[in-house]
């Protein structure tokens, strides 16, 4: 079976967060199998120079305004088409973000309307050989393809994929009419959204299947608390909608060899850690003490519950514990962490930005790291976080409250506990979570049983791997059912 993937970054070509791990690694994760994936991705500055062996498929003298090829070929590992449009993408800064403004790119909507375009006329035979057995969407970015499929009358069936609904992808409604969609598209039934165009909702509303990456996110994204909007229509399509956790690439995240640490170890060596503890240390200035360091690898953003960390720093530190935080994002949040970590030397360190190689280092040697995320469609960092044997304290939501088990006393007595899940997300909750691992920190026994539980569970992307693969071949076969 020949898959199409659709999506806006991939590891380690562009990544600004999780979606890149997850579409860098799924085409490893579906080869055995015997799921074959093209990975269609823009031709950013960083692709264009990765691309190596290109063929060009297809040329485009007008695609959504802008001059386009279509190149077959391999970078970073992936088997790759690149949409070269050096007008939508030959650009310095982040895939979505102008750096100037800090705000998106105004054309965004030409820049993956023009993406899922493509995907449509790769899957169609437009263009190249039009050997597509399916089209896998990822995100609003990648959710138009579908759309196009849909209304261009063809067979081929298609899923979309939801890693955060709260991205709506919504453009003004004067767009509408440069998109080269039916004028019957835009209603209710179709891709209008909110008095505009809604890509992520297009895609909702045409693919044959809807999947999330986490069963409870699933659960959640029906209730208008965690819907955004889409709850009705998540509902209305309820039989087709599947909830399939991410794996981890557990090539690049394994502590036995990950070459980011001072020093490897696995389940069996892990007083070896202290040296990569002593590292972090380092790194982010933090003196001795006896209770955990906890990390923080995260967007600061108030998905990810960082306004109320960034309200309890004094408690944390109050109480005996060290807070190594690496990350970047709303720049109030930036600010108040500096802040936490000028006050209390030696105890907060802060790094803003992004860094690969220090995510790994802070996973390999801080004791706990914090995820107080409002919702959390998956999570990866956690995953990470018990791969390494660096404990989770994380919001009970969507994919953390899946891939967790919780250090409650029937947990720990039964030796099967890998972290800590709390309700809610207020200073109370997160206080006492804190309050609770440091608690737990202290008996060794038990602090040891929980590493050692996360380490030899499985995230790898064998099961959900198994699960895309099965869900791909029931569409496959029975073709597009959506009717136009
Ligand atoms: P999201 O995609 O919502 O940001 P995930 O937990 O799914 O959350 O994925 C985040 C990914 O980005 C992980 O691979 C994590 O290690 C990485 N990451 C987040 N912030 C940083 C940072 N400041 N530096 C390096 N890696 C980061
Ligand atoms: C999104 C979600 C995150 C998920 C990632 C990959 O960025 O916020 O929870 O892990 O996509 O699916």
């Amino acid at each position: 079976l020949r898959a199409l993937s659709v999506v806006s970054e991939a590891y380690p070509l562009v990544k600004t967060g999780g979606l890149a791990d997850v579409a860098g690694a799924l085409p490893a994760a579906l080869k055995p199998y015997d799921v074959a994936v093209t990975t269609l991705l823009p031709g950013y500055n960083k692709v264009m120079k990765a691309l190596s062996r290109g063929e060009v498929l297809h040329q485009y003298r007008d695609l959504l305004g802008a001059e386009a090829r279509l190149i077959a070929g391999t970078a970073g590992g992936l088997d790759v088409i690149v949409l070269d449009a050096p007008e939508f993408y030959a650009r310095d800064g982040g895939p979505y973000l102008d750096p100037t403004t800090g705000k998106d790119w105004p054309d965004n909507w030409m820049r993956y309307g023009a993406l899922g375009r493509a995907a449509a006329d790769l899957a169609e035979g437009k263009a190249g050989d039009g050997s597509f057995d399916l089209v896998h969407g990822h995100d609003w970015q990648g959710a138009l393809a579908p759309a196009y499929l849909r209304y261009d009358g063809s067979s081929v069936p298609s899923i979309i994929t939801i890693h955060n609904i709260a991205f709506p992808g919504w453009f003004a409604p004067e767009t509408f009419s440069h998109l080269g969609l039916p004028q019957r598209a835009y209603s209710i039934e179709g891709v209008e959204y909110f008095g505009g165009v809604g890509f992520l909702k297009a895609g909702l509303h045409t693919a044959d299947a809807i999947t999330t990456v986490s069963p409870t996110y699933a659960e959640e994204i029906r209730t208008k608390e965690f819907g955004m909007g889409l709850e009705g229509l998540i509902r209305a399509r309820g039989d087709r909608v599947f909830g399939i956790v991410n794996g981890i690439d557990t090539n690049v995240w394994n502590p036995a060899s990950d070459p980011n640490l001072v020093q490897q170890y696995d389940a069996r060596t892990l007083h070896l850690r202290r040296q990569n503890r002593q590292a972090v240390e380092k790194a982010f200035g933090l003196s001795d003490g006896f209770g955990p360091i906890f990390c923080v690898i995260s967007r600061l953003t108030t998905q990810k519950g960082m306004d109320v960390l960034a309200s309890l720093t004094d408690d944390l530190v109050a109480m005996g514990g060290r807070l190594a935080l690496l990350g970047s994002g709303d720049t109030k949040l930036e600010t108040a962490f500096i802040a936490a970590s000028n006050k209390h030397r030696g105890k907060i360190g802060v790094t803003i930005g992004y860094d690969e190689a220090l995510s790994h280092l802070l996973q390999g040697g801080a004791d706990a790291i914090l995820i107080p995320s409002r919702f959390e469609p998956c999570g990866l960092t956690q995953l990470y976080g018990l791969r390494y044997g660096c404990i989770p304290v994380a919001a009970n939501t969507g994919g953390l409250a899946d891939t967790i088990i919780d250090a409650n006393e029937a947990a720990v007595n039964a030796g099967v506990a890998t972290g800590f899940l709390f309700h809610g997300v207020t200073r109370e909750s997160l206080t006492g979570a804190i309050a609770h691992t440091i608690a737990r920190y202290a008996n060794r026994k038990v602090w040891k049983s929980l590493q050692e539980q996360g380490m030899r569970a499985d995230y790898s992307w064998a099961r959900s791997g198994r699960q895309y693969a099965d869900l791909y071949r029931r569409f496959a076969k029975a073709g597009s059912t959506q009717a136009a």
